[in-house]
């Protein structure tokens, strides 16, 4: 079988080295991709959210099956244009329809929905210009930090965390008179600060069966201790030593099952990854947010600790049953370091050499922004690359990533010498 990935990240050549491991998948794409998909798999260089351009790339290569990784093409719908299209309709796309990806694409459905099904999350009200008022007067209601988000996609920096209410109301009304980020911002939602340890936890669904994947911590912040400006993430660890069974098992009760009852409930045939983001506060699971993709870098963890075929995995979810798939995961830690490019996450070098790949020998590097040009690799993201390692402890494990690490180079590199110190 032809599968067709779509994304560019560390997340996508994830996917695509898991699947290249499948006897049933026969030849890989990747759109548009980066360098380290370039070795295992074709890249087909489009927009994925030009449906017109994935429809094209299916036709011509005979593509099965589309896996998408990230979530502007579901929150655009990608899926749904597929099932309206007489060629399409028989393709399995993994990735929820634009009534499911509304989770991600709306914070303030995501919370409607969680407070419709009971899955515990921070109390909230969603403002617009038009009661801008109320909005300072719930603020007022609310104890510091005061949490401020987007309604809509903007980029990873539509939330804002501040500590004066002051400072609170005036964001707010940027925010909803100004636009201050763009549409995204004419709805804000305004929740109380969760206390706790963050937590990704991920779920694979056929809208009526799911499997619990692994779960995992991610570092987002760019400086060491946690401190700085957010990123998309600079590392990720998994298992989750705080996570054990029982708090897991509170997880899949309070939060998984309601969840994907929920979607029943709601009518929305919900068939991909949904990535709750939770904080775990004394033992007490509350949802900060669904994503309705997988999390990156969390992906360089997740997926490696995955023994089972990922593609048959996919196939239960096209063909709802899930169930009958099997499902295992090694015990052992990932841990994954991710490199970036000197200034991310504010602007950063670009096409710079990166060096040293063809050293590495107990890591796995999954390239983010890289390109291949002239037989050379050169760095076009802000985060360049995640080097995964396995140990039987998370020291082991990250001892390997940065071992690893010096061996590779390129001007102006960066990254993490921390990632997991609040764990070991
Ligand atoms: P989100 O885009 O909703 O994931 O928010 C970005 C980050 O802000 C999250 O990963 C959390 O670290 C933080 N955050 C969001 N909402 C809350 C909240 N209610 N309480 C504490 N931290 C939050
Ligand atoms: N690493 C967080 C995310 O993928 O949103």
């Amino acid at each position: 079988m032809n599968i067709l990935i779509l994304g560019s990240g560390g997340r996508e050549h994830a996917f695509a080295l898991k699947l290249s491991e499948s006897k049933k998948v026969t030849q890989l794409f990747v759109a548009p991709g980066n360098a380290g998909t370039d070795k295992i798999a074709t890249n087909i260089d489009l927009d994925p959210t030009d449906f017109t351009a994935v429809k094209n790339t299916v036709l011509t290569n005979n593509i099965q099956m589309v896996v998408v990784g990230p979530e502007a093409p579901l929150v655009n719908g990608v899926h749904d244009f597929f099932l309206a299209d007489n060629e399409l309709k028989d393709i399995p796309v993994i990735g929820p329809k634009k009534d499911g990806a509304l989770l991600e694409g709306s914070k303030d459905f995501s919370k409607q929905f969680m407070q419709k099904h009971g899955v515990p999350t921070a109390r909230y009200q969603s403002f617009t210009k038009d009661n801008l008022q109320d909005g300072f007067a719930f603020l007022e209601t609310l104890q510091p930090p005061f949490v401020l988000k987007a309604d809509g996609l903007a980029a990873g920096k539509g939330v804002l965390i501040l500590d004066s209410l002051q400072e609170a109301k005036a964001e707010l009304e940027e925010m909803v008179t100004n636009k201050k980020f763009g549409e995204a911002s004419t709805t804000v939602v305004i929740e109380e600060f969760l206390k706790g340890i963050e937590l990704s936890v991920f779920v694979l669904t056929d809208g009526k069966n799911y499997k619990i994947l692994p779960s995992a911590k991610d570092y987002k912040r760019i400086g060491e201790g946690d401190k700085g400006l957010n990123t998309g993430g600079m590392g990720a660890i998994s298992p989750v030593p705080f996570a054990d069974q029982a708090f897991l098992d509170k997880v899949e009760e309070l939060v998984v099952k309601p969840t994907i009852k929920g979607l029943q409930k709601d009518g929305i045939d919900y068939r991909g990854f949904i990535f709750i983001g939770l904080m775990n506060d004394n033992g007490n699971p509350s949802v900060v947010e669904y994503n309705v993709r997988m999390g990156d870098p969390e992906t360089e963890v997740v997926l490696p600790r995955i023994e089972s075929d990922l593609f048959d995995l996919f196939e239960g979810v096209a063909h709802q049953n899930l169930d009958t798939k099997s499902f295992s995961v090694t015990p052992k830690t990932a841990t994954t370091v991710m490199l970036v490019s000197g200034g991310y996450p504010e602007a950063y070098a670009k096409n710079k050499e990166i060096n040293g790949l063809e050293n590495i020998t107990q890591s796995t590097v999954y390239h983010a922004g890289t390109i291949l040009k002239d037989n050379k690799v050169l760095s076009i993201g802000g985060r360049v690359m995640a080097v995964t390692s396995f140990g039987d402890t998370i020291e082991e494990a990250l001892k390997k990533s940065y071992n690893s690490i010096d061996k590779i180079s390129f001007d102006k590199m960066n990254y993490r010498k921390d990632i997991g110190f609040d764990l070991v």
